[in-house]
């Protein structure tokens, strides 16, 4: 693959960076990333999604406050910001199918574990940044939008105040239980590490995946029968569903494929994400989550 290191431990050392150091970053470095970036992009809806690297020029506050991250990320002056192209309906209204927040979870998550492996600061901002500031920058079109971006560069000696409040208020350290993920059968019953068998390096690298304030809103349902394993979205009660028009918990949901799928490769499980009848999928499961609003997205088919 294109890690220097195991997948594992790239993914274990991904964490939020919020404060960087003032450091300019080698145009080399630069030029790499921008030819992984525009590498094998594959991703699991193929959606057309194209990225850019933002560079603000060094001591420019005004061009940093225009980001709208400033204050929030210290530091920093790239940025990674990617697009999606908008779905226009027959009665002229606009929308973005929900695959893809996911293919862009999926893509940016990609590029986000490059730069950990090579040894940069990274951190997912879904809500705290100017998308205006941004969309000028890498030239926005009308039928496009960024749903989320990223800082990148060198981490600060010594993380700022901001940092630590967001960090204790996501509880940004703390994972959910393995057994309120990921299920056997049925969502009534836990699945075992020991059943997991050769997915349960895939499904902790799942489990340590970041998101948007940290709610982890993966669930993962081994089948019974064969070696399907379905990935549902439950959403978070009162969270909200699209704010500034983006389906955050979508995203989620790609990273956290993103961090399966790369992990299977690596232990060469074969194997590919597809979209099955959800209704059949639904079928098959005796005991749905009651009460919760949880939604199927896609199987691994191995
Ligand atoms: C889609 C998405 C959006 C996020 N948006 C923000 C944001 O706007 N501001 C911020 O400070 N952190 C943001 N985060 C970072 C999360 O708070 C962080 O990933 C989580 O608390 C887990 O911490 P860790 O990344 O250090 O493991 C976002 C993460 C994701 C995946």
């Amino acid at each position: 693959m294109f890690f220097s290191k195991p997948i594992d431990a790239v993914i274990s050392e991904r964490k939020s960076i919020r404060t960087y150091k003032d450091l300019a970053i080698p145009k080399k470095d630069k030029s790499a990333i921008k030819d992984f970036m525009s590498g094998d992009m594959q991703t699991p809806f193929n959606s057309e999604i194209r990225f850019e690297i933002i560079e603000t020029a060094e001591l420019d506050r005004d061009q940093l406050r225009s980001l709208g991250t400033y204050g929030m990320i210290n530091g920093a002056k790239n940025f990674i910001a990617g697009t999606v192209k908008k779905d226009s309906t027959p009665d002229g209204k606009i929308s973005i199918a929900a695959e893809k927040f996911v293919d862009y979870g999926f893509a940016l998550e990609k590029i986000i574990l490059y730069l950990t492996d090579a040894g940069f600061g990274t951190c997912w901002l879904g809500g705290t940044f100017n998308k205006a500031g941004f969309a000028k920058k890498i030239n926005v079109a009308d039928n496009e939008m960024i749903p989320a971006v990223t800082p990148f560069g060198y981490e600060g000696a010594r993380r700022a105040l901001v940092d630590r409040i967001i960090r204790g208020v996501a509880r940004s350290n703390h994972r959910r239980q393995w057994s309120e993920s990921f299920f056997n059968g049925n969502f009534a019953t836990p699945l075992s590490i020991e059943e997991a068998s050769v997915y349960a390096k895939p499904l902790e690298m799942v489990s340590i995946a970041p998101s948007a304030s940290n709610k982890q809103p993966w669930r993962m349902l081994k089948d019974k029968n064969t070696k399907l394993f379905h990935l549902f979205l439950q959403r978070t009660k009162n969270y909200p569903k699209i704010p500034f028009g983006v389906d955050m918990q979508m995203i989620d949901i790609g990273i956290a494929m993103c961090h399966f799928e790369l992990t299977c490769r690596e232990l060469a499980i074969e194997g590919h994400w597809q979209k099955l009848k959800s209704a059949e999928v639904l079928a098959g499961i005796s005991t749905p989550l009651s009460g919760a609003d949880i939604s199927y997205v896609a199987t691994w088919v191995a």
